[in-house]
């Protein structure tokens, strides 16, 4: 079986990783659209032309499904591509309603970190007018964070300022939950880890979407597992490929705190 993922960078790693442990038989073939990062700072129109190109790599793999490993490229994609193509096609967004049926008490207050196209779009206001009836949820665009993920920039006094200074109208005390709506914030849980209350727990959509994919993929068996990436289309380096396991291994000590 096999199975694309695509982000606009590494953040998808996130997804990968999570997809390499609970589907053992299959072949990843991972995109990060490296040429074109950051999405989330780009206009709609743009986001769908990259898409658009990133499809037909798809087709050309022949691949039995396709994980769009991000938030914000999943916030502008609309049902037509589900219809268009001949695969499934599972998108991400951000996961509030696993927080709200988490915190499930009124005065338990969520932030939603996602990229300025996820926060104003149309997806995610009609998510919330959906699940959050208590209006529990704040949202927080972070674009830097998606800078700082691509230079491999996780823990420095910077990010943590930066982070600082964005959630100025907010206490970050306050928070029962950081949504992370963006596949590149799941670097950064050391520095928010430093910045909200030792309480605050992480939720992130990973899990929901590998879950989803089983739901939607037909499972045929590969004999193994196997990777391979591209960076906007073409095979990934040696050099790179070294890259991508030190994200790899970064998500394996953030996520077992
Ligand atoms: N990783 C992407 C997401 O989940 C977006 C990053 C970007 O701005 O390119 O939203």
């Amino acid at each position: 079986m096999n199975i694309g993922i695509f982000d606009s960078g590494i953040g998808g790693l996130s997804v990968l990783h999570h997809a390499l442990k609970i589907i053992p038989h299959a072949n990843f073939i991972y995109y990060a659209d490296r040429k074109n990062v950051p999405y989330g700072e780009k206009s709609v129109f743009e986001i769908q032309t990259f898409i658009d190109e990133i499809m037909n790599f798809f087709i050309s793999k022949k691949v039995d499904a396709l994980v769009i490993a991000c938030n914000t490229a999943s916030s502008v994609a609309t049902k037509e591509y589900r219809d268009k193509f001949p695969f499934p096609i599972i998108g991400m967004e951000p996961a509030v309603k696993k927080a709200v049926e988490t915190y499930t008490e009124k005065q338990q207050r969520i932030l939603v970190a996602a990229t300025p196209i996820t926060i104003q779009g149309n997806k995610l206001r009609q998510l919330l007018n959906r699940v959050d009836k208590y209006h529990q949820a704040d949202l927080i665009a972070l674009p830097k964070l998606v800078h700082f993920a691509e230079l491999k920039q996780f823990d420095s006094l910077e990010v943590e300022e930066y982070i600082k200074t964005a959630l100025n109208q907010y206490c970050a005390v306050d928070y029962s939950a950081i949504v992370l709506g963006c596949t590149h914030f799941n670097y950064f849980k050391p520095s928010f880890q430093r910045i909200f209350s030792k309480k605050t727990q992480f939720i992130d959509g990973n899990e929901g979407t590998i879950k989803q994919l089983l739901r939607k993929a037909p499972l045929i068996e590969s004999y193994s597992q196997s990777v391979q990436f591209y960076f906007s289309g073409i095979p990934a380096t040696t050099k790179e490929l070294n890259e991508i396991k030190t994200y790899l291994s970064r998500l394996e000590e953030v996520y077992y705190l």
